[in-house]
């Protein structure tokens, strides 16, 4: 069996810039509460009626299609990782298959939350060494926005996350490639960050759309300190694992893109790792947290900046709603 390698990045976010000064003055925050506590400075918000999660995820394809030098019509997978799906059902996947005029090709749809994007990734990983597909499309992509209570009751939240889309394109190659991903998740912890409904297992007269009197089950709950402790041991420990499975050490990263849930979090892991500035990247300052969109802009990003070049190792990491957490190492 060969490996899989990545030939195309691409994203896409929307373009209304939502500031921290905006945030504040619509409810009670601060730009330095917000800085301070995340690092987040802007993020984007989607414009309903223009952008969908597929359709931002279409506008990312076709950015890493021309960098790749390829066609829509090369592509024979779609792996579309999201938790705000345009629809309850079907999943954004096909909606995707449909914006690329790509008929009778598989979608497959990821819901792993922020570790969505490492989930898919080895998924068509998988697919792609055991020769059953040639080029598949891995897809993060997210709208919060529409989501988020945007008043104070809401701010632990709404101050947080943004909209935008990114993807990877992976072909089959006979040097390495992705060189190994690990995957985990705990149900233990399930309700310390979810949106309850509409949950299928509940009364019927709660899943009535004129009956439902509370709509707060319908918005993002999340225990953020418990996220946090949990985020920054298992970062550490699921990097650690992919360095220990291929025999490197944190010497060897040329480049960590971590999920951008928090800069906070980030700077933890840098620092307990002992990495280096240079070796950790890093936007969640302007785009703040797009859940499984995060790491596919960042490396998008991190690529067209030069921040990556051949050869180098390029380390993954997520932790998120589950709780799931997750981690790639990719040779470039
Ligand atoms: O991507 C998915 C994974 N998610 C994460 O990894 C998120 C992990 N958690 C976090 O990033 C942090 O826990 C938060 C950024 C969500 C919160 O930061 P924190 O330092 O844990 O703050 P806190 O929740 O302990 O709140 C501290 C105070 C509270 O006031 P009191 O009780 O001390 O009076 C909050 O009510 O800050 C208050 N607060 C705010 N104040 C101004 C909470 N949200 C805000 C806000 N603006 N937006």
């Amino acid at each position: 069996m060969g490996y899989s390698k990545i030939v195309g990045l691409g994203h896409h976010v929307p373009e209304t810039v939502i500031t921290n000064e905006y945030l504040a003055s619509i409810m009670d925050t601060s730009n330095e509460w917000i800085v301070e506590r995340t690092g987040i400075h802007e993020r984007r918000f989607i414009d309903p009626s223009k952008d969908t999660v597929a359709n931002m995820a279409a506008k990312a394809t076709r950015m890493a299609l021309e960098r790749a030098g390829l066609t829509e019509k090369d592509i024979d997978l779609i792996v579309f990782a999201t938790i705000t799906p345009d629809y309850f059902f079907p999943g954004s996947g096909v909606l995707l298959q449909r914006e690329l005029g790509l008929e009778g090709i598989p979608a497959i749809d990821i819901r792993n939350a922020c570790s969505g994007f490492i989930y898919a990734l080895s998924v068509a990983d998988q697919f792609i060494k055991n020769g059953t597909y040639k080029t598949a499309l891995v897809v993060g992509a997210e709208i919060q926005s529409t989501a988020l209570d945007l008043t104070t009751r809401g701010r632990s939240t709404a101050v947080i996350f943004g909209d935008g889309a990114g993807v990877a394109i992976l072909q089959p190659s006979d040097k390495p490639g992705v060189l190994s991903t690990h995957l985990h998740s705990d149900g233990k912890y399930a309700e310390e960050l979810y949106v309850r409904d509409p949950g299928s297992s509940r009364p019927r007269s709660e899943r009535q759309p004129e009956q439902i009197l509370d709509t707060s089950t319908y918005k993002v709950y999340m225990n953020g300190n418990q996220v946090f402790k949990h985020a920054i041991v298992r970062f550490t420990e699921v990097i650690q694992e992919a360095l220990d499975a291929n025999d490197m050490t944190k010497d060897d990263i040329n480049l960590l893109i971590p999920h951008q849930a928090n800069l906070r979090i980030s700077q933890y892991i840098q620092q307990k790792m002992g990495l280096s500035d240079e070796q950790v990247y890093n936007n969640i300052m302007r785009y703040g947290n797009t859940t499984a969109a995060s790491i596919p802009i960042a490396m998008s990003e991190a690529w067209a900046e030069g921040k990556i070049k051949e050869n180098d190792v390029i380390c993954l990491a997520a932790f998120g709603s589950g709780f799931t957490w997750a981690s790639a190492l990719i040779r470039w």
